[in-house]
C-alpha cells in the first residue's frame, strides 16, 4: 500500500490525475474504473484540461463506473450517467460507446447487475479502479453490513449515505433514491490497481480505520488492505508515515 498525503484538495486531485494519466500513457486501451461524488471532480477537471491541451488521449480507453442509482431516468441531473457526462465525458475524447455505467432503470435490476459483471469480465477486467470513501467506510455503494457482497448487486442505501447525498437533491433526503446498483467487493478487488482518493478532515478517522483497523464488512473499505496494488491519495492525512 502506498499513501500519498497531499497539501490540499487541488494537489490531491492533481496527484491522482497524474496516476490515471500515467496508466493511460502506459496502456492507451486501459479499462478505467470510475467513481462519482464530490471527491473526484477536481481529478476529472485536471484530466479534461490535459486532454484539451493534447497531452492526454482517451480515444482507445474504456470506462466502467462503480455504481448508479435505481429509478432515476438516465438524463436526470443527479443520475451518475449525467454526473459523468457533465464532469468528464463531455470534455474528453472517450468514445461514448465505451463509457459504461449500470442501467439503473433496467426492468430487472438484479439481472442488470449480473450483466454488468459479465461486461467487466468481457472487457478483460479493470486496469485501474478509482474509488472515493463514504463517511461510513463504503466503497462504491457497498454499505457496512455483516458480510462482504462479492458481485455487482442491488443495494438498499443506508440512511447515512442518503443523508450525505441529499446535498445533491436540494437537501431533501426523501428525493434521494433508496436503491442503487453497485459493483461488488470482488469486482472491485479484481482490479489490477486501485486508487483511493479521500478528502476532508472529517473522513480521516474512517480512512485510518479502513487502512489500519481490522478487515471487516462493518468498514467495507478495510478490504482494500488486502489488495496487491493500492495507492491512497488523501488530504489532510492522518499522521501515518508514507
Ligand atoms: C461514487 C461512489 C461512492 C463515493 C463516496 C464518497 O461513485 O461510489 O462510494 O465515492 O460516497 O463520496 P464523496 O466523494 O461525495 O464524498
Amino acid at each position: 500500500m502506498k499513501i500519498i498525503t497531499a497539501t490540499d484538495y487541488q494537489s490531491m486531485s492533481r496527484k491522482a490525475a497524474q496516476i490515471i494519466a500515467s496508466q493511460l500513457v502506459l496502456k492507451e486501451n486501459s479499462v478505467l474504473g470510475l467513481a462519482t461524488g464530490s471527491t473526484p471532480i477536481g481529478i476529472y477537471e485536471q484530466l479534461a484540461a490535459w486532454t484539451k491541451q493534447g497531452d492526454l488521449c482517451f480515444r482507445n480507453a474504456v470506462s466502467v463506473n462503480l455504481d448508479e442509482y435505481c429509478g432515476l431516468p438516465a438524463d436526470h441531473p443527479e443520475s451518475y450517467r449525467s454526473f459523468m457526462e457533465k464532469n468528464l465525458f463531455s470534455s474528453i475524447d472517450l468514445n461514448p460507446a465505451n463509457a459504461h455505467l449500470p442501467n439503473g432503470n433496467a426492468a430487472d435490476p438484479n439481472e442488470e447487475a449480473r450483466r454488468y459483471d459479465g461486461l467487466v469480465q468481457e472487457l478483460g477486467g479493470v486496469d485501474l479502479q478509482l474509488l472515493g470513501l463514504g463517511h461510513n467506510g463504503h466503497i462504491g455503494f457497498n454499505e457496512p453490513g455483516e458480510a462482504f457482497v462479492m458481485d455487482t448487486h442491488v443495494i438498499e442505501l443506508s440512511d447515512k449515505t442518503r443523508q450525505a447525498n441529499a446535498r445533491f437533491f436540494g437537501g431533501d433526503i426523501a428525493a434521494v433514491p433508496s436503491k442503487a446498483i453497485t459493483m461488488g467487493i470482488r469486482t472491485i478487488m479484481n482490479a489490477n490497481k486501485i486508487l483511493l482518493v479521500v478528502s476532508g478532515e472529517e473522513k480521516m478517522d474512517i480512512l485510518r480505520r479502513a487502512l489500519e483497523g481490522p478487515v471487516t464488512p462493518h468498514v467495507p473499505a478495510s478490504i482494500l488492505q488486502l489488495h496487491k496494488d493500492l495507492t491512497v491519495v488523501c488530504h489532510p492525512g492522518y499522521g501515518r508515515e508514507q
